[in-house]
């Protein structure tokens, strides 16, 4: 049996299992994807404990996707530019492997729910500057993406990832989403405001063009109050659990050696499960 997981904290309410068991059924592989709930101060001796692969690799969520990439012995170009990893690959050598699906899943969000996005074709606007926007902009930027706009209440955050990837990524402050939104192709929601008692983002997403694909990190709920504001403008959008979803695609492949199985409805599971 082969075993995989997801590791966080907390982590009952994570959507990973229900994707990647409902994957392994249909596929029929002998295999299971398991929650782990760990504390912040446990994180370090869990994650080394698994050397050998006992596990064949785990997905990383908040709060340790920084911590994970800190602990491999290896990680990938595109976990170094996210400076973030959501996926540790335990190696029979004992070695472990930090990578980044998080913006393959995004590109790939993009590609399922905005089919005729082009990320070449226009500017890119990103609200925030964690390491959810990081990873986005780092996503884009190999996506052939050469005007990226990072807008963030503080600024300073924003200009720190703009001097890490290069001159294509310049530094907005929130008073400048307007003009940082002019002409865009693509605008993403990549704050935690949202996000339970974090408050509400207050952007002018009219003025975005008409056609600009407008983008929530966030899943709960599915439909937020920013991608809702955004439908009410006519803006088309994508959610963040088709974002969740590809993350997980490549992740199953990594874990289990083959990509997951065609024709398995996960997002609807994962909508039962949201509620
Ligand atoms: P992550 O690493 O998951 O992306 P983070 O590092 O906590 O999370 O970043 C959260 C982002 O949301 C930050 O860009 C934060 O803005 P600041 O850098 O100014 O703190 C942004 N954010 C959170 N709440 C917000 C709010 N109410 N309005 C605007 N931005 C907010």
């Amino acid at each position: 049996t082969v075993v995989a997981g997801v590791v966080g904290h907390p982590i009952a309410h994570s959507m990973s299992p229900i994707l990647h068991n409902a994957w392994l059924a249909a596929a029929g592989i002998d295999g299971v994807y398991v929650p782990f709930d760990v504390s912040p101060e446990n994180f370090p001796s869990f994650t080394k404990g698994l050397r050998g692969g006992s596990l064949s690799g785990l997905n990383v969520t908040v709060p340790f996707k920084t911590q994970a990439m800190a602990l491999a012995d290896q990680v990938s170009e595109r976990a170094r530019l996210a400076q973030a990893a959501n996926v540790l690959v335990f190696g029979p050598d004992g070695g472990i492997l930090a990578d980044n699906t998080d913006g393959l899943g995004l590109l790939t969000a993009f590609a399922v729910q905005a089919p005729g996005f082009d990320p070449a074709a226009a500017p890119v606007a990103i609200l925030g500057a964690g390491g959810a926007a990081r990873g986005a902009a780092a996503a884009f930027l190999s996506a052939g993406a050469r005007d990226i706009r990072i807008i963030n209440r503080t600024v300073a955050r924003a200009e720190e990832i703009a001097a890490d990837l290069g001159g294509c990524v310049r530094a907005y402050g929130l008073d400048q989403a307007g003009p940082g939104f002019d002409g865009v192709g693509a605008l993403i929601n990549a704050t935690s405001a949202g996000l339970s008692g974090a408050g509400v983002l207050d952007v002018p997403i009219a003025a975005t063009p008409r056609t600009a694909v407008v983008m929530d990190m966030v899943y709960k709920p599915l439909l937020t109050p920013f991608l809702a504001q955004a439908q009410a403008l006519g803006r088309p959008t994508v959610d963040g659990l088709e974002m969740l979803i590809g993350q997980a695609i490549p992740a199953f492949h990594a874990f289990f050696g083959q990509p997951p199985p065609e024709g398995v409805d996960v997002r609807t599971l994962a909508k039962q499960a949201l509620g």
